[in-house]
């Protein structure tokens, strides 16, 4: 270890919180402001148990798919419904969860709320206010090694998102089957860019010229997992757009622009 190094911490020997003069504190203020933004609108929305379904032309926001509560419009329950109807339950309790988990574990959104909500360390070279650091070697934060199997539960929820819209276009076209359309093309895009998926399809073999397909496919996801981070944002933007289009249409603020049907 280097003289301008503290033994028992690893830090760098300066008094200084940190040498930068940059303004490193503005992505994890933005990020602070953005991800608590987006929670306490999921967070009402996800609740509200109203304005998720719009019966004329088959839009359900991703928000409230699959709807299994007993409480759910018929028609929107496309896997039936097994969800008593109280109010603190909400009607896609069955996958909130997973999707939750699945951002929550993803490598983007650790370092983005690491460093926007526990300051651990609120930027590279500028000194975290904990005395201790532990990563995520213990419980909980060791829990987040099971992203590979929350990415599995998300894909099985990006075929459901995508059979919505499927359905959606069955009633026609409108402005809301496209912004769905839209919507699900970036959850795909944000899923496969995935760390885990990426490990998963490139990973366990010695020799990708014996696999060329894989190979491929690794190229492919890489492309797209250098785009992760843009990819996780994006998509917090249209699951909230799509949500309150939905909202929009079907409490009949706005009416949907119709193409076809
Ligand atoms: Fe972000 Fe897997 S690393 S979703």
């Amino acid at each position: 270890m280097s003289s301008t190094t503290d033994a028992s911490t690893g830090r760098a020997q300066i008094s200084a919180r940190t040498l930068r003069t940059d303004r490193w504190w503005l992505p994890p203020l933005l990020n602070f402001a953005g991800l608590t933004a987006w929670v306490a609108y999921a967070t009402v929305r996800a609740f509200q148990q109203d304005n998720y379904y719009v019966a004329e032309y088959g839009y359900l926001t991703p928000f409230y798919s699959p709807c299994f509560s007993v409480g759910c419009i018929p028609e929107a329950s496309h896997f039936g419904q097994i969800l008593p109807d109280v109010w603190w339950l909400p009607y896609a309790a069955l996958t909130l969860p997973f999707l939750l988990l699945f951002r929550l574990t993803c490598y983007y959104y650790r370092k983005a709320y690491y460093r926007a909500f526990w300051l651990s360390p609120p930027a590279c070279a500028v000194a975290e206010p904990h005395k201790r650091y532990t990563g995520e070697t213990r419980f909980p934060l060791l829990g987040q090694n099971l992203h590979r199997y929350f990415f599995y539960a998300a894909a099985i929820i990006s075929v459901i998102n995508t059979y919505d819209m499927v359905l959606a276009f069955t009633e026609g076209v409108g402005l809301g089957s496209i912004i769905l359309l839209i919507n699900v093309v970036a959850l795909w895009a944000y899923t496969i860019s995935c760390h885990s998926c990426r490990s998963i399809v490139g990973g366990r073999i010695n020799n990708f010229s014996k696999h060329p397909s894989r190979y491929k496919a690794w190229v492919y996801v890489s492309k797209l997992n250098a785009k992760h981070m843009q990819l996780a944002w994006l998509t917090l933007g249209t699951l909230a757009f799509t949500d309150f289009y939905v909202m929009a249409v079907a409490a009949g603020w706005i009416t949907d622009l119709r193409i076809v049907g």
